[in-house]
């Protein structure tokens, strides 16, 4: 981002790589995630401020394993290397990496050798901090000293002596690790003498301005789901362009029970920003008769979603742009080592659209994190009440109909599901969750219901914590909530006898059944 100090990640695979950015972010430095083979020149012409190198599961020996591009440590740029960032830091330099006989992994107690050295200022004389690795250091590189250690190496934390060049063998970013905060603040703050002045407000004065700039006298069109990603987008649009932008919401049959008019209503109403809607719904089901793969079923949605846009944004034959609510999550997972996530499951909202559209693609959301996108939404007056709203798929409750989608289905977790963030919101525990919804299980068990046998199908609640959706946790909400959930599922939602409370984390299982 322009104008802004700027601090690069280098991701060597850490499944933490995301949580270091955010926490670069959350001490209002604004950063970006680049890919290990980023050259010198790449790294020169965005002129970082400062360097992260990422852990990483590779073996920094390996012939494969990926290194740091020999000039980048030249550029006189600060650099701090965690646990394989390190590794790589010092092999590069010509120290030795070794493997550490057994995997270190969990808590260790760091003692800070040299309290003087600007990276560790206000660090404890011992703490406890956060070890993942199975090589470790052995012998620094010519001109290098330790600044702190642990029970197994004598090299938890090192620098150059006269270079701004740091390492450390365990991970600032999680919150196991005590001081890791504040050695992250040192780093950016006194090592690499940055301030933090990233905010929003910055932000959404600087992205109205690139965006009319952009855009000019054209048109947009913009898709719209009534969630926080394409409110905040058509709301950025809408105070940028006006009336060049035109917002389109289909109904694809498997929102849930009002959401459409409430969406008009929040548009309309709360916004100002003119909505078309399409019922497309009809057209939706049809496609999903007989299907149960959860990958069809997404492919199907995916195709209907475009063929119905399309149709729709025709009348728009001026428009030259496609607004996108993509996130920085998906930006950095489709540079990641690891390739994009989307091959677990095909995130397809607007897959496809551009290209077939030939429209150039408009999203003003790229850098920004969910929590940021909220706090984006606060400050441009968005009620609490939309930008606080749980994350809902594109896909919709396809995606939470275990097997083949049918209206009825439809309506019985469409009932379910208002009963469950009914009680949940009851409770005041909406706003503590990532996410609450129903499940239709197409299992059927026995039950009795009055005098009689019941054989029917079973919903399950999911509720879980999660703060991007990355990794997620089963919430312990009280038993009391989730007795009340229960019985009035049962008692108020025809064909069902039986509810069940979802306990799996993220990894391994995900968030949603589909
Ligand atoms: P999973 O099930 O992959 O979900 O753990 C992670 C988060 O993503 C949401 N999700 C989707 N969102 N289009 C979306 O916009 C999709 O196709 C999609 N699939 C899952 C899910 O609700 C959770 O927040």
């Amino acid at each position: 981002m322009p104008g802004s100090d700027l601090v690069l990640i280098v991701d060597y695979g850490s499944q933490y790589t995301q949580l270091i950015a955010r926490t670069v972010r959350e001490l209002r430095v604004y950063c970006e995630v680049v890919p290990p083979w980023v050259s010198a020149e790449q790294v020169r012409e965005k002129a970082p401020r400062a360097l992260i190198l990422s852990g990483g599961p590779a073996s920094v020996g390996d012939a494969d394993a990926p290194q740091i591009q020999g000039e980048i440590l030249d550029l006189g740029i600060p650099v701090l290397g965690i646990c394989y960032g390190q590794q790589v830091l010092v092999r590069h330099l010509g120290g030795t990496v070794e493997a550490a006989g057994e995997r270190e992994y969990g808590p260790a107690e760091l003692r800070v050798a040299d309290a003087r050295d600007p990276l560790l200022e206000g660090v404890p004389a011992a703490s406890t901090v956060w070890m993942s690795h199975g090589d470790r250091v052995t012998a620094l590189p010519e001109d290098f000293r330790s600044l702190a250690t642990s029970e197994n190496s004598p090299f938890a934390a090192i620098r150059h002596d006269s270079r701004p060049l740091y390492g450390i063998q365990f991970h600032p970013e999680v919150s196991h690790t005590q001081a890791g905060r504040r050695l992250l603040e040192n780093f950016l703050f006194r090592v690499a003498g940055l301030r933090g002045t990233w905010t929003m407000e910055e932000f959404i004065d600087r992205t109205l301005g690139l965006l009319r700039e952009r855009i000019g006298a054209g048109q947009v069109i913009c898709g719209v789901s009534g969630g926080v990603d394409s409110t905040v987008v058509a709301t950025l649009l809408h105070r940028a362009i006006g009336s060049q932008l035109h917002c389109i919401m289909i109904d694809n049959g498997l929102l849930r029970l009002g959401e459409v008019a409430e969406v008009q209503r929040m548009f309309g109403k709360g916004l100002g920003i003119p909505l078309e809607c399409v019922d497309a719904s009809a057209e939706f089901l049809e496609r999903l008769v007989g299907v149960e793969d959860p990958e069809k079923k997404r492919v199907s949605i995916g195709h209907a979603f475009v063929e119905v846009f399309e149709r729709a944004a025709a009348r728009y034959a001026d428009a030259g742009f496609l607004a996108q609510g993509t996130l920085y999550p998906d930006v950095i997972e489709s540079v990641s080592v690891w390739g994009p996530y989307a091959t677990i499951k095909t995130h397809h909202n607007v897959g496809g659209l551009p290209e077939k559209m030939r429209m150039e693609v408009v999203e003003p959301l790229r850098e920004l994190f969910k929590d940021e996108v909220r706090e984006v939404a606060d400050r441009l007056g968005i009620p609490k009440e939309i930008w606080g709203r749980h994350p809902f798929p594109g896909p919709g409750l396809a995606i939470r109909v275990v097997g083949e989608v049918t209206p009825e289905r439809l309506d019985v977790v469409r009932r379910a599901d208002r009963i469950v963030i009914g009680e949940i919101r009851e409770a005041g525990w909406y706003e503590r969750l990532w996410q609450a919804f129903a499940v239709y299980l197409p299992v059927r068990s026995v039950g009795v219901m009055g005098d009689a046998r019941s054989y029917e199908h079973a919903i399950c609640v999911r509720c879980v914590t999660s703060r991007d959706a990355m990794t997620a946790d089963w919430a312990e909400i009280p038993h009391a909530l989730l007795a009340r959930i229960s019985n009035r599922i049962i008692n108020e939602v025809p064909g069902i006898n039986r509810v069940v409370y979802d306990i799996s984390t993220k990894p391994p299982s995900t968030v949603e059944w589909e």
